[in-house]
């Protein structure tokens, strides 16, 4: 059970002094103390006012107080707003309204309210002898839960790689509004949402024209589209990236040329793009790898001097600074994702395209929607990639956390930073290790990948990350992953293969050509990470790594 729904017996005890009132204050501590989510159904507030109010009412006369019923109102309310200020608000839906017909409708709601949970995952806390009743399994009394927390499973709980259900606690309220605004207006594509996210995107990022999109993918396909690259030409990109930026280059027809990564950041390796350009080269398509922008100043100097544009992909580094500009409007044109466990994410698909440049922002607007430039006049080939209203909806939302939760995200790495780099060098003073240890985080090509682990290098000076991805390399990887794994410790690999040694794209270069890109594949191991990774949960991960390596 994770989550608790507070039936009005239960607020009513917190509101008063009542026999139970002790009871159910113990019983919400020790709840929240274990991270259960605590929910007031908003269909129940009037009854709480009254309820409440009448009970402030008997006893203040009952003690010689003459307060009116406005009096008791005015306290009432007054307490319950004191009291509920940490509780989450759950909707009252309108599948909750016919009730009427219910043996006892508030009952009714509150069940059906309480369905709406996944399965097993959330309880009624009451003391109404009718629920215990009717739903023995569902619902439990105050003292049942202490008793239950007195003697918890032993089992420790998991931690997600990504969780973002603080994130939905924090932003339920606009959330919700901003679903059920469109609910209403009923403009599902293109609708006033998509307007005002395009604005919002735009001027956070400081380009001239944002354009929201199916997904990350279709950000960067509509953007090849747009400069018109196809059959025949070449794109220079890196091997070391999520399948996505190399796929849309085949899909236009033309050929990804991979130039092999940098050792300390994983992005394509600038100093080693200008000797890759040919005649047939049409574009530079770097990423900007686990949330730090690629070294974007030289890949557009190299580009201006071949007269060739440059798309950043920055589905990872989205909210990332590069030398006082946002990344995404580094380039001729930076493109977005929004699926859900990016820096900022929608629930479903989504993403964007970032350009000041007026006729490609034309050009991405019209392929978006099948090429057409008036009403059923296709002056162009484009595809279907509108993102929706309701998924631009989802983002708006989380747009006024977001520099928080990029704050968050620095501070979890950090700590992760800081804490490795402890256990890195307490390792290398035990005398067996200290003549493999030369310098801290020194990350060398091709060396010898020193146990236990070694830190990528903290983002360089002249740029943050946004760390989509937390990052380090390990040897051993696959049984350094699975004895995290038995302790409840979810890793990832971004990477495992580089992208030119993929079956599909094998023959389009010779695999031992990236070095660098082969290396940190067979290294890289990403650890969880999210804005609200506690620092129990992190002491937790660190411990688990330190366990999982042989002990010198
Ligand atoms: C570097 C990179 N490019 C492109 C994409 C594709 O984005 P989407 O999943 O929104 O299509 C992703 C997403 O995983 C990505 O990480």
């Amino acid at each position: 059970m994770k989550q608790l729904l507070l039936d009005v017996n239960i607020l009513v005890d917190l509101c008063v002094e009542r026999p139970g009132s002790t009871n159910a204050r113990l019983a919400l501590a020790l709840a929240e103390a274990r991270g259960t989510m605590l929910w007031v159904y908003a269909g129940s507030v009037q009854t709480l006012e009254y309820v409440v109010a009448a009970e402030i009412h008997t006893q203040a006369h009952a003690q010689g107080d003459k307060v009116t019923h406005t009096g008791a109102r005015a306290r009432a309310r007054h307490r319950l707003e004191r009291i509920t200020a940490g509780y989450q608000w759950l909707a009252a839906l309108a599948a909750e309204g016919p009730v009427f017909g219910a043996a006892d409708p508030e009952d009714d709601q509150l069940h059906r309210a309480l369905d709406r949970f996944e399965e097993g995952t959330a309880k009624l806390l009451t003391r109404d002898r009718g629920m215990l009743a009717r739903y023995p399994g569902r619902a439990l009394t105050p003292e049942t839960l202490i008793e239950q927390q007195r003697h918890p499973q032993t089992q420790t709980p998991g931690i997600d790689f990504v969780d973002l259900k603080a994130q939905q606690a924090a932003i339920r309220p606009v959330l919700e509004r901003n679903l059920h605004r469109v609910l209403h207006h009923g403009h599902y594509i293109l609708g006033p949402e998509v307007r005002e996210l395009e604005a919002r995107l735009a001027a956070y990022t400081g380009a001239k024209h944002c354009i929201t999109v199916a997904s990350g993918t279709e950000a960067l396909l509509i953007s090849l589209m747009a400069l018109g690259i196809g059959p025949g030409d070449e794109v220079i990109t890196t091997p070391f990236t999520f399948v996505a930026t190399a796929e849309v280059i085949v899909l236009v027809g033309a050929t990804p040329v991979f130039v092999d990564i940098e050792p300390d950041t994983g992005n394509i390796d600038a100093g080693l793009i200008e000797a890759r350009i040919s005649e047939r080269t049409k574009a530079i398509l770097p990423v900007s790898l686990y949330g730090q922008p690629a070294d974007m100043d030289a890949i557009n100097a190299i580009a201006a001097r071949h007269g060739l544009p440059v798309i950043e992909d920055a589905a990872q580094s989205f909210g990332a600074d590069y030398r006082g500009n946002k990344s995404g409007n580094l380039s001729t044109l930076g493109c977005t994702s929004f699926f859900p466990s990016k820096p900022l994410g929608c629930y479903g698909d989504g993403g964007a395209i970032f350009t000041s440049d007026d006729a490609l922002a034309q050009a991405c607007r019209e392929i978006r929607v099948h090429g057409q430039s008036a009403r059923y006049v296709h002056t162009r080939i484009g595809v279907g990639g509108r993102m929706d209203t309701l998924q631009c909806a989802i983002v708006l939302a989380k747009l006024d956390r977001f520099d928080h939760e990029i704050a968050q995200r620095q501070a979890v790495a950090r700590r992760y930073h800081d804490l490795l780099a402890h256990q890195e060098e307490s390792r290398a003073k035990t005398p067996s290790r200290q003549a493999d240890t030369p310098s801290q985080n020194a990350l060398c090509a091709l060396a010898p990948l020193r146990e236990p682990f070694q830190l990528l290098p903290w983002p360089k000076a002249d740029r943050t990350s946004v760390f989509a991805q937390y990052t380090l390399r390990v040897p051993d990887r696959d049984a350094r992953q699975a004895k995290l794994h038995a302790a409840g410790i979810p890793t990832a690999v971004h990477y495992p293969v580089p992208l030119n040694e993929q079956p599909a794209y094998v023959h389009l270069c010779c695999p031992d050509c990236t070095p660098v890109a082969q290396q940190l594949a067979r290294e890289v191991m990403s650890l969880p990470m999210h804005p609200d990774l506690s620092e129990a949960d992190q002491d937790r991960i660190v411990a688990a790594l330190h366990a999982s390596y042989p002990q010198a």
